[in-house]
């Protein structure tokens, strides 16, 4: 990580440079690895983790949604990707896990992950560790778990047997939160229109109170430039079953959830990112949860009716064969 600064306040990393952007392209891991570690001191606050009720029954609800509530709590438990333990940590406060070991690509996110684990008074083991390839023995967990982080990794299909081989037989595989091939199209398109629109209108004298200063703006594209090169993949969630039992995986289920939730969710934190975050207060992040509840619970009768390739975010389960 050659070329980098000192630590940025929030203990953080300071923004990628654009010299740190131009190496990125050429190496996705060398991307995955700046990009996150440059997110780990922020990404709590910018995609509103907390280990609260909210984070809490969000994590148990896409769990249970793609693998039922069999078998809690699982006692050996490996989350793949952790980032800061949003899923995992979670999971275990709400009874899902037991024992919990975070592994990610990144060591500023282990490092995060653990620090969240100990601010929540438990102990959980970290290790730095490429999906592709896990530092574990064969059968060492009954659970594997990975939240938003399959779209990330080259070789889904050799991540998917690294996590067969790691699980014990009859042990269970539950990755949530990954995009939809179409979700991800229509999430991208508002999300960029959103980002060209609220950038204008600050600009206008009379709004200038809610402009976020130029340079916080850049650093924002910086991110975005290098967000294109650690995105690798949308999903077909039948392709995405075929592939998973391709991996050698029994009773392979995926789910879709987030329609209306997501035409409004990325727009929503897309102008949060595009304005000065002062103006925003608690009333504006009610709002915008209760709003996000209730077209979740929309979709959800939606989804009755709506083929599920349109919605945005894809979970799926399996077991490890017997
Ligand atoms: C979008 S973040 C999700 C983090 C966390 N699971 C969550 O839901 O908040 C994706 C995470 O995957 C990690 N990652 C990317 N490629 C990886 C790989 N090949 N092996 C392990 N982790 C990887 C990144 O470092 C990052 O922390």
């Amino acid at each position: 990580m050659g070329g980098r600064e000192e630590p940025a306040e929030d203990g953080g990393r300071p923004p990628a440079s654009a010299e740190d952007v131009e190496r990125a392209w050429n190496d996705t891991k060398l991307a995955q690895v700046l990009y996150h570690d440059w997110e780990a001191g922020s990404y709590d606050d910018k995609w509103s983790i907390s280990f609260d009720e909210r984070c809490i029954s969000y994590a148990r609800d896409r769990f249970s949604a793609v693998a039922g509530t069999d078998g809690w709590p699982y006692r050996r438990a490996l989350e793949v990707g952790a980032g800061t333990g949003f899923f995992s940590l979670n999971l275990r406060q709400a009874g899902v896990l037991s024992d919990v070991t975070v592994t990610d690509i990144s060591p500023g996110m282990v490092e995060a992950a653990r620090r969240n684990a100990s601010q929540l008074g438990f102990e959980i083991a970290g290790e730095v560790a490429d999906a592709e390839g896990l530092p574990f023995d064969d059968a060492s967990f009954d659970v594997v778990v990975g939240h938003a982080v399959i779209h990330h990794i080259p070789d889904v299909e050799l991540a998917f047997r690294e996590m067969l081989r790691v699980l014990r037989p009859g042990g269970r595989v539950v990755v949530c939160g990954e995009p939809t091939r179409y979700g991800d199209k229509v999430a991208r398109a508002l999300s960029r229109a959103t980002w060209w629109a609220t950038t204008r209108v600050t600009r206008l004298s009379a709004l200038s109170g809610w402009a976020r200063p130029q340079e916080e703006l850049d650093a924002s594209s910086r991110a975005a430039a290098l967000e294109a090169v650690v995105d690798l993949h949308t999903f077909d969630p039948g392709e995405l079953t075929a592939l998973v039992g391709r991996a050698g995986f029994d009773d392979v289920y995926a789910v879709t959830e987030e329609l209306t939730a997501a035409w409004f969710g990325w727009p929503v934190r897309t102008f949060e990112h595009a304005v000065n975050p002062e103006r925003l207060g608690w009333g504006w992040a009610m709002f915008a949860y209760n709003s996000w509840l209730r077209l979740s619970a929309a979709d959800r009768l939606l989804a009755r009716v709506v083929p599920r390739e349109l919605f945005y975010n894809l979970s799926v389960s399996a077991v490890r064969p017997e």
